[in-house]
């Protein structure tokens, strides 16, 4: 089927078989209803000025006839749903966690092993995973269309959905509750991997969408990490002011911070603003930059600093 989305989780089918009954049995009733009505509209109508409507009390047998056959079939339905509801709703006792954290405007992938990513789920093919949700900020929502799965995340409170991926490759995440100027850039990619592959990842090997990105020239590492990490969410490369300060011309400008000192974006000064968003905010900025620590290596620092380098 190509006016849904590719199926690529074992929830997917459940779904979609769901979607298809119901929609099926809408198409046919709407058919048959409004070929009736049109039928009798002609056949019943008024066909001079004097003719009297026949007057009618009421008939048991067809009364009941439409009262229990669409009950059974609502009834029917109803459990169809909740087995399916059910299903999803409780995680095989194999699941591995996963943790998400949802935060204007990405999200922070925590894995068993202690490893963190950033808008990039890496998960194994055939291998239940259960997402433990939580949000730092406003309501967010995971939404994962090719694996018919979504979830809001809430601060203060954990939220939870599983999935087991059934095919290999990239498949979009998308917040699906408005959360704030940057929502329609809040978005993520899931990568299943085979089982080999995941192995290999899980040693720490540097991989972007499924492919080795170490042998890059760091300004073009850093392009990509620019818009993998989110950082365009909230800075722009053309000098226009999103969320915080632009990246053009950033390197080796002066300028003032909000307690009064003055600053030169240099390599340390723009490591530190990574680090530690909070300790150095250029005045007129909020401070609501989280921080990167544990989420980009110093590798990838660099690489993003080469690149800031090159936006003159
Ligand atoms: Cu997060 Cu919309």
């Amino acid at each position: 089927m190509t006016w849904i989305p590719e199926a690529a989780s074992n929830l997917a089918s459940k779904v979609d078989g769901l979607l298809l009954v119901i929609t099926f049995i809408s198409i046919f009733f709407f058919v048959l209803i409004s070929a009736v009505l049109i039928y009798f509209a002609v056949k019943y109508r008024r066909r001079s000025d004097d003719e009297e409507t026949p007057y009618i009390t009421g008939n048991q047998t067809l009364e009941i006839i439409w009262t229990v056959i669409p009950s059974i079939l609502l009834i029917l339905l109803f459990v169809y749903g909740f087995v399916v509801y059910k299903d999803m709703r409780t995680p095989p006792k194999d699941a591995v966690d996963i943790t998400v954290t949802g935060k204007q405007w990405l999200w922070t992938f925590e894995y068993y092993n202690g490893k963190k990513t950033l808008n990039e789920l890496y998960v194994r093919q055939n291998r239940p995973v259960r997402m433990v949700m939580r949000a730092d900020d406003v309501i967010h929502s995971f939404f994962v269309p090719a694996f018919r799965v979504k979830q809001d995340l809430m601060p203060g409170r954990y939220t939870q959905l599983w999935f087991t991926p059934t095919k290999i490759g990239t498949f979009d995440i998308f917040c699906a509750e408005y959360c704030g100027t940057g929502h329609s850039k809040m978005l993520g990619k899931v990568i299943v991997l085979s089982p080999e592959a995941y192995d290999i990842w899980e040693k720490g090997v540097a991989v972007d969408g499924g492919e080795a990105v170490a042998s890059l020239p760091p300004a073009e590492l850093g392009e990509k990490l620019y818009k993998g990490k989110s950082c365009n969410a909230c800075h722009s490369v053309d000098g226009s002011v999103v969320i915080g300060p632009s990246f053009k011309g950033l390197y080796e400008r002066e300028g003032e911070l909000e307690d009064g000192a003055s600053y030169t974006a240099d390599e340390n000064y723009i490591m530190q603003s990574i680090l530690e968003p909070q300790e150095q905010i250029v005045k007129g900025f909020q401070p609501v930059m989280p921080s990167f620590k544990g989420i980009l290596s110093d590798a990838e620092i660099t690489a993003i600093i080469a690149y800031i380098k090159t936006l003159k």
